[in-house]
């Protein structure tokens, strides 16, 4: 019988993957300029990741008898590319402690097979917070400002 504590877990992940999936994509549409153009594949790559993780998070919850939510948590639109960027990874280093967590519930009551979904996840997440660590080197605010050419 798995606790609400982990099932409560599960669906904190199911709200987080919906909300960085609906930004990343909306971040992949929206950016603009010759930066925008170089990074915008890269949102729209880890928005489709996020999504799939929902499905199998949403997956594993309804096996154990839960009800996934379709509420996503807070989406954060609009702005700067690297303010875009600076959100992403706090996102992402939020989901990876959110992981973390869950990991250690399902370890205690042995749901061997939610840990395992919830380590490959915390893995991916990983890889994300590595790539917009990396995007992040040597940008500054003036740089994806507009006007910052003078046109305007
Ligand atoms: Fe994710
Ligand atoms: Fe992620």
């Amino acid at each position: 019988m798995t606790s609400e504590k982990l099932l409560e877990f599960l669906n904190k992940a199911i709200a987080r993957e919906l909300q960085v999936s609906i930004q990343y994509m909306w971040q992949h549409i929206q950016v603009t300029s010759l930066d925008g153009a170089v990074v915008e594949g890269i949102f729209r790559q880890i928005a489709i990741a996020e999504m799939k993780h929902a499905e199998r998070l949403a997956e594993r919850l309804d096996y154990l008898d839960g009800v996934p939510t379709v509420t996503p948590d807070p989406i954060f639109v609009g702005g700067s590319l690297l303010e875009m960027l600076k959100q992403d990874e706090h996102d992402e280093e939020e989901s990876i402690l959110l992981y973390k967590q869950a990991i250690q519930a399902a370890a205690k009551e042995g749901d061997y097979t939610t840990r395992r979904l919830l380590e490959e996840i915390l893995a991916e997440e990983e890889t994300h917070i590595n790539t917009f660590g990396k995007l992040l080197v040597g940008m500054t605010e003036p740089f994806t400002q507009p006007g910052i050419s003078g046109v305007e």
